[in-house]
């Protein structure tokens, strides 16, 4: 499944953002921290070069914290870039990304510090900027591409921050990464095959996280040998039925992919360092 996705607006806010970060001093690239790598939109790391730039991995509450570690590593000692991770419905923790990329520009008392959040859609950049301003400025929702227009709020401290629209790049592959965005839900669910997703969410619980699945999924009794037991196992026990009692695929289907999506199952992350690194090895052969 290689996804074709990007909208006409999704081009014209990538030029708009070209524009843009040449006249701001840093930038936060909000990622999803359950999937740092697919999320990471490539384009940012072209028109990033030579500005001060985070790694905020974002949605820390929902990630397995052993990978997160583990991410951090990889981005501090492999990519040479500096990465944080955080919940950013807490102010908190929203202030130490701003902050530890504050502190590090080379800082002109005179004038205000300006502050690009940039990221895929989804992964909470209009929730950070909304807990930094501590009111509500941003629109938030689980669906993709929610903020439109690029905003600026003015912070205490002299500092401007610029939200953006959520963008994607033209032709997501590999294939693994198109079904990791879609499962995290950063890709609109009417571009993408509702049980091809679920196939591949339950083979990652399956062989990553069967403790979580089991707990989650008391019903099950043993793990299931494949993909579609567990499937078929969550719709008959959640009552996901068509007419004569048959298991309805498509509804099971979204079940697991909301329960998952929500942290219901528990803290998951969707790929690791190993993966990644693995993949690359793959590539040079
Ligand atoms: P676009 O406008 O599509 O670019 O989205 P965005 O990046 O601005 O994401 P938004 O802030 O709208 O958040 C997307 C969803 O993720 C919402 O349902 C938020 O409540 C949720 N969310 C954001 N940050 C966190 C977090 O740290 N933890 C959890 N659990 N949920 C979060």
């Amino acid at each position: 499944m290689t996804i074709q996705w990007f909208p006409g607006h999704m081009l014209e806010t990538q030029n708009l953002l070209k524009k843009a970060i040449s006249k701001v001093d840093a930038v936060l690239e909000i990622l999803d921290a359950r999937l740092p790598d697919a999320s990471a939109n490539p384009f940012v790391n072209k028109i990033c070069k030579g500005k001060f730039r985070l790694k905020v991995l974002n949605k820390d509450d929902l990630a397995d914290p052993e990978q997160t570690k583990l991410w951090l590593d990889y981005f501090e000692a492999k990519e040479k870039t500096p990465a944080i991770s955080i919940c950013g419905t807490h102010k908190f923790q929203a202030y130490e990304a701003l902050n530890y990329c504050v502190n590090r520009i080379d800082r002109n008392r005179a004038r205000k510090i300006k502050v690009m959040v940039l990221g895929i859609p989804n992964t909470g950049k209009s929730t950070i900027l909304n807990s930094l301003a501590g009111k509500k400025i941003a629109k938030i929702g689980n669906v993709p591409a929610i903020t439109r227009h690029q905003q600026r709020t003015s912070l205490k401290n002299n500092i401007d921050i610029y939200d953006t629209p959520g963008i994607l790049w033209p032709v997501i592959e590999p294939e693994q990464k198109a079904y990791i965005l879609a499962a995290s839900g950063a890709i609109s669910d009417t571009a993408i095959d509702y049980n091809s997703i679920a196939f591949f969410a339950a083979n990652l619980l399956i062989k990553r996280y069967p403790e979580l699945l089991m707990q989650r999924y008391p019903f099950l009794e043993t793990l299931p040998k494949n993909e579609l037991i567990l499937i078929e196992k969550i719709g008959s026990a959640r009552g996901c039925l068509k007419k004569g009692g048959i298991i309805n695929l498509q509804k099971s289907s979204e079940t697991l992919i909301r329960e998952l999506r929500a942290g219901k199952i528990g803290k998951i992350s969707f790929e690791t360092p190993k993966d990644l690194e693995y993949d690359n090895n793959t590539k040079k052969n």
